[in-house]
């Protein structure tokens, strides 16, 4: 998309977007690119340096409470963590992966990723904030922690986007477990709220599939309304 275009969509010559920004966020788009486990690729050489830069910017999301004392210890107040691997880390994390964990397409993935981002969220204490069973509950602070995390990984895509590395957000499949978080290194009160997958700019011979819910967008007029007071 043009800078023209960006205006034309916006529909007015004097938007105030900057329209590198706005380009960004209206261009991020699911790709989930498929590799061959049996065979995965060759890391491309997307740097770490760059990953590093993505979450210096990316890490000026809003967060409304500071992670709980008794979870971070000493720990920052950001309520979000995050694990990353490189390509060649990607690579030896799908050595891994157990098959009897059924990795699926998570397997696939990390097969042609240049990158993963493994974002986890720190639900208050369980004292404050579980039911029963021991599962957080959606007390406002674990909401809004959850938010802030969102808010964190949606800056990451956007950075991506920038770069046109394509990208995709996932629930994180297998990788959700305890078995696998540990395995990053996450403490364990964190649960995994995304792994994003950077992936080549270069997608040939990788098959790429998009978001499944990407053409039901019913856009602003939907969803939005000016408040009649
Ligand atoms: C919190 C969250 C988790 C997601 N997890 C998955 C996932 O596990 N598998 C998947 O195929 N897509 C996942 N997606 C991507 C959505 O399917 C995708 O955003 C949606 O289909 C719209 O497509 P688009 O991103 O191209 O606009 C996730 C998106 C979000 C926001």
């Amino acid at each position: 998309m043009s800078d023209e275009s960006v205006k034309t969509r916006l529909g007015t010559d004097d938007s105030r977007f900057d329209a590198a920004v706005a380009r960004a966020i209206a261009e991020r788009v699911t790709q989930k690119a498929l590799g061959d486990p049996a065979q995965p690729r060759a890391p491309q050489g997307l740097s770490r340096q760059f990953v590093e830069e993505m979450l210096a910017v990316a890490g000026n999301a809003p967060f409304h409470y500071p992670a709980h004392p008794e979870v971070r210890g000493d720990g920052p107040r950001e309520p979000w963590r995050t694990y990353l691997l490189d390509g060649a880390g990607c690579r030896a994390y799908l050595a891994r992966l157990d098959p009897a964990d059924k990795p699926g397409k998570i397997a696939d993935m990390l097969a042609a990723a240049e990158a993963m981002a493994c974002v986890t969220w720190l639900p208050d204490p369980p004292e404050a904030e579980h039911d029963a069973d021991g599962a957080p509950v959606f007390s406002d602070r674990n909401i809004e922690h959850v938010a802030a995390a969102s808010a964190f990984i949606q800056s990451l895509l956007t950075l991506a986007t920038s770069a046109r590395l394509p990208n995709y957000w996932s629930s994180g499949g297998v990788l959700r477990s305890r078995k696998y978080l540990d395995g990053l290194g996450a403490g364990p009160n964190e649960l995994l709220l995304g792994a994003v997958f950077l992936f080549p700019r270069d997608l040939t011979g990788l098959d790429v599939k998009p978001g499944s819910l990407r053409a039901e967008r019913a856009g602003p007029a939907a969803w939005s309304r000016w408040a009649a007071l």
